[in-house]
């Protein structure tokens, strides 16, 4: 079984955003897999690095879709991306300099970080773009 596995109880009613979420999560796995193989640091840091490359496309894909639509909730959502983003470089930057090693705590927090922006975050457009009709 996966670290973290998808259910419709993350869906947010727009296809794309579903498949790049799955994405993601299938990334944070990838890096839990990697763990408990005992892989390299550096093995995790170009795993973290994919994270984030993935991350930020598709957070300006959303951000695209929040701009074409005009969604009142532009602003604060663009800030907590541009936290999570900051999150993530964060601990690369740490990682990279030795400062840390990727751990099972590391894994719960990237866990957090995403599906937590899921559920209380991106859900919030869930509706909206329903309205719009974008599916
Ligand atoms: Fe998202
Ligand atoms: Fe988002």
């Amino acid at each position: 079984m996966a670290y973290i596995e998808w259910t419709d109880s993350l869906s947010v009613g727009v296809k794309k955003f579903d498949e790049q979420h799955k994405i993601l999560i299938s990334i944070i796995n990838e890096l839990h897999q990697s763990l408990s193989e005992g892989r390299t640091n550096d093995v995790m840091s170009k795993i973290l690095e994919k994270l984030l490359d993935y991350t930020i496309e598709h957070f300006a894909e959303e951000e695209k879709y929040f701009i074409k639509y005009d969604y009142p909730e532009t602003t604060d959502h663009k800030e907590k991306h541009t936290k999570l983003i900051d999150e993530v470089v964060h601990l690369k930057n740490k990682l990279d300099e030795g400062d840390i090693t990727i751990s099972y705590e590391t894994m719960s927090f990237l866990q957090n970080w995403l599906v937590e922006h899921v559920l209380q975050a991106d859900m919030k457009y869930k509706n909206f773009f329903h309205s719009k009709k974008v599916d």
